[in-house]
């Protein structure tokens, strides 16, 4: 199973399969230690693959062959040779039906890919390759079947599920029970799923818009049935909103949801039978923060949408991912932006592209949006191929509009329906649609970077004509030296002294989109009166990053004036970024730290405008992430990162203490819950005042956030409180609203998980010490990614100051963490490693640390295939 070094696959070498499989039809016995999976598929010669019966390949890892048959004749072993992840088998028929017993333990599988238990509970994941440690068979995704599957169980199991209707169920021998389900859409392996336990569930239905009814039911263990009522309401509302947008209806008379806690990612598409992360899909008021809430109805909305973009219309082989992650990734933001504030949506989703995919770009794993190569295709499912991927579907949308989108996207549909594609064949079907050349576009596929643009602009005054000048680059990536240009939407606007849109044509038109194709080109706009302010790629209409030399008043008129909102914010972060590097410029030379007065004047005037949404407050006072400040660095120097935002947000609170407590005390009464964006957006509103006035650290804001600790209604405001006081309150204080959170919520596995995370994300000084003690909590659990995710990752991705403490003490308890982790889940100490891996772009000693405990991690011997493609790559 580990290999010291994997091979590399790459997309050149794709050929159609040598045989297809009709039909499959699975048998299980479970056991925990030892099931038993009889599978009978019936298998035809691909007539696209040419002449002869060459050996049919049959993927399978950890598995125990029991016996192999081909049309009921055991095959003795000289018929199939063993490999170390398949078998090859002599085939002298073109049609046949192959039959295979193996036997697996689910029990101590601790990799959450196949069959496995999660608290006493089966269940399955088989994207990407899953299926393999489940039976042996041709597992990839251009190979779709009909499956049937029996399920045979003790009766202590009393709910057994698979994809599909139920067929058939009744008793067997010796206190045992069996259910058969058949699934009528002929579908890849990674969307087969089956699980066993003894659940509760929740029971709707939805009428589709062609009057058929769709039953809903959502399955979880009898002590969560009261956290289901979130995800059911999503659901219909993602089916209704898929019907409407896309004209897309359901398919089958039965959809399912099951809520596990053992579970890699958020959740998976399994045709009819959706697996979702307990924490993906479970919440009340008391337990869930607003921003779970919104998470869980974009997560159940995504797995719903692939029911068209992923499972009727699947992709050929695993460098297309994207096809139907981020065109899923596009339908879910959509999807959540319709349903909640267009605008907060947006601003988070460009954070968090910004923040972190731009960092992938610029780190040792940049790759474009559909790789050529990969080692393990579970290391890239990143934020490239879905946020990214989301990226570039917007651009076709952008270039398009709406109505042209659509017409594309019911071509390829229409065109593909049943089929295994290539992004390829996605954009062909845009093309097609709408009389475009997309030739240049398909660059975003192949070209990794993040492409910079930079703009310059010249105005005649007897003339009165502006002309923009835009010049685009993409910086190296592995593999690739010299990029050619993109083809690039940017939306613009221009603003005349007043704030005023100028119109830029004779129709009245005040924003357009300039199609950016060469590598230098200039815009001209004609009959200007004055030279006007550009507001530039408006609503993030490209995934690039643009210079253009904007004045710090240039910024605060466009913070108050554009009337695109996101460019609003964007202007914000701008000044933001502008201060937060002068003072690490004086933090690095010792010179005194201070901030604009205009700056200060800027956020007072955000804080008290009543014109403005509270979402949008909320959203123009966040200070740029540690995270954030980093990325935008050429050189990530982490101390003065740290230095620069701790002062900027001291005397942001200081300044303006009398107004946040005022906005505070305006926003504290005290209502019943609800999950409105007007109260949502309040509360977030409150929450970040009572952020900044806590972190002046007086005894009057500490009583503040005391207070709401111990009043709260609702989880979001709890939880801030108790994030507040993690970070600023005294010991004593902190210890006692710990302890006393924790006694309150210990069952909850939900609530344990965001404590955890609170105090792995504390930047109190040595909070490395607390993190190692709460490693041997009784609630922690390595075998648990929700856990590891919470304390590890919260440390290593959540809490920048302490992580990158100029010891390096950090960066060696991640190495080892890791070197343990992945011994029990390659998948998630591959994904928990990244951190460390970008160690090129930080400055001296940290830089150094931080490959140390690479080539601690490389030296500890065997590593798994998932982890050594990522260590391996970040240390060439
Ligand atoms: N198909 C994926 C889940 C998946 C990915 C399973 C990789 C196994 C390996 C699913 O549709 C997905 O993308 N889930 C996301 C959430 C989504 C809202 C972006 C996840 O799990 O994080
Ligand atoms: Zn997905």
């Amino acid at each position: 199973m580990r290999h010291a070094k994997p091979s590399t696959i790459y997309l050149k070498d794709y050929r159609v399969p040598d045989y297809l499989v009709d039909n499959t039809h699975l048998h299980f016995e479970l056991k925990p230690k030892a099931t038993l999976v009889k599978s009978r598929l019936k298998i035809r010669r691909n007539p696209a693959a040419g002449e002869g019966l060459p050996p049919l390949f049959l993927d399978g890892v950890d598995l125990i062959l029991l016996s192999i048959a081909i049309d009921g004749a055991l095959l003795s072993p000289e018929h199939y040779e063993k490999m170390p992840q398949r078998i090859l088998v002599a085939v002298d028929k073109p049609e046949f039906f192959l039959d295979i017993q193996t036997c697996i333990n689910p029990e101590d599988n601790t990799t959450l890919e196949g069959l496995y238990l999660s608290n006493g509970m089966y269940c399955t994941q088989c994207e990407a390759e899953g299926f393999r440690r489940i039976t042996f068979y041709p597992d990839r995704p251009d190979i779709m079947s009909k499956f049937t599957t029996t399920i045979v169980a003790p009766k202590e199991y009393p709910v057994l599920l698979s994809n599909g209707n139920e067929i058939s169920r009744g008793p067997c021998e010796g206190d045992h029970h069996y259910v058969t389900w058949e699934d009528p859409f002929a579908k890849p392996a990674y969307l087969f799923a089956l699980v066993a336990g003894n659940l509760q569930h929740l029971e709707d239905c939805f009428i589709t818009a062609s009057g058929r009814k769709v039953k809903l039911q959502l399955f979880t263990e009898e002590k969560n049935i009261n956290k289901g009522d979130h995800a059911l309401r999503s659901l219909k509302n993602a089916m209704r909103w898929d019907e409407a947008v896309y004209g897309r209806e359901y398919d089958l008379d039965i959809f399912m949801i099951v809520a596990v806690d053992h579970f890699n990612m958020g959740a998976m598409e399994n045709k009819g039978l959706n697996i979702f992360n307990s924490a993906c899909v479970l919440a009340s008021p008391e337990t869930a923060t607003d921003a779970t809430f919104q998470r869980i109805e974009s997560i159940v909305g995504h797995e719903y949408f692939h029911n068209w973009s992923g499972n009727r219309v699947t992709c050929r082989d695993w460098f297309q991912l994207s096809l139907k992650e981020g065109f899923t990734v596009f339908r879910d933001a959509e999807f959540s932006a319709d349903m909640n504030s267009r605008a907060v949506k947006r601003i988070e989703d460009v954070s968090l592209l910004r923040t972190n995919q731009f960092a992938e770009d610029a780190g040792p794993m940049a790759h474009p949006v559909r790789p050529d190569s990969y080692m393990e295709i579970s290391n890239f499912y990143t934020l490239t191929v879905y946020e990214k991927g989301a990226e570039v579907v917007r651009m076709i949308h952008t270039l398009l509009g709406p109505r042209g989108f659509r017409k594309g996207s019911d071509l390829y549909f229409e065109r593909h329906d049943g089929c295994a594609v290539t992004c390829e064949d996605f954009v062909r079907a845009m093309e097609d649609a709408n009389q475009v050349d997309l030739v240049q576009f398909r660059r975003w596929y192949s070209q990794a970077g993040t492409p910079q643009l930079t703009v310059t602009d010249y105005f005649d005054e007897t003339l009165g004509t502006y002309v923009l000048t835009v010049r685009q680059s993409c910086p190296p990536t592995p593999g690739q030296r010299e990029k050619s240009p993109f083809h690039i939407p940017l939306k613009l606007g221009l603003l005349d002294k007043n704030g005023n849109e100028l119109v830029l044509d004779g129709q009245g038109t005040t924003q357009c989109i300039l199609e950016v194709t060469e590598a230098e080109q200039s815009f001209e706009f004609t009959e200007l009166s004055e030279k006007p302010l550009p507001s530039l790629l408006r609503d993030f209409s490209a995934p690039v990053k643009i210079d253009y030399p904007y004045s710090i008043d240039q910024l605060l008129f466009l913070m108050s004036n554009d009337s695109d909102i996101f460019n609003r914010w964007d202007a914000s972060q701008r000044l933001a970024f502008l201060a937060l590097s002068d003072l690490q410029q004086a933090y690095r030379t010792g010179g005194v730290l201070q901030l604009q007065p205009e700056l200060i004047a800027a956020y007072r005037s955000v804080l008290l405008n009543r014109d403005l949404e509270p979402a949008l407050v909320a959203e123009l006072l966040q200070l740029p992430s540690e995270q954030s400040i980093a990325e935008a660095s050429v050189h990530i120097d982490a101390e003065a990162i740290v230095a620069a935002r701790e002062f900027a947000l001291q005397t942001l609170a200081e300044a303006l203490f009398s107004e946040f407590r005022a906005q505070y005390t305006a926003l504290k009464v005290r209502k019943s819950f609800s999950l409105s964006a007007k109260d949502i957006a309040e509360r977030k509103l409150k929450n970040t005042c009572l952020l900044y006035l806590c972190a002046t650290e007086t005894a009057d804001a500490l009583a503040l956030a005391q207070e709401q600790f111990d009043t709260a209604n609702n989880m979001t405001d709890k939880a801030a409180a108790l994030s507040v006081l993690i970070n600023h309150a005294g010991d004593k204080q902190v210890n006692a609203a710990i302890e006393q959170f924790y006694q309150c919520w210990k069952e909850d596995a939900q609530v344990v998980e965001l404590w955890f995370g609170q105090q792995s994300r504390s930047s109190r000084r040595g909070n490395l010490s607390a993190v190692e003690k709460l490693i041997q909590h009784p609630a922690f659990d390595l075998k648990n990614p929700n856990r590891v995710r919470a304390v590890i990752g919260g440390f290593a991705k959540g809490n920048f100051s302490q992580f990158h403490r100029s010891d390096g003490s950090g960066f060696e308890f991640l190495a080892e963490q890791v070197i343990t982790l992945d011994k029990l889940n390659p998948q998630i100490a591959a994904q928990q490693v990244i951190p460390i891996t970008r160690w090129k772009r930080y400055t001296g000693d940290l830089a150094r640390k931080m490959k140390i405990a690479l080539k601690k991690i490389m030296d500890s011997g065997d590593l798994s295939g998932d982890l050594y493609e990522v260590v391996s790559k970040s240390l060439n």
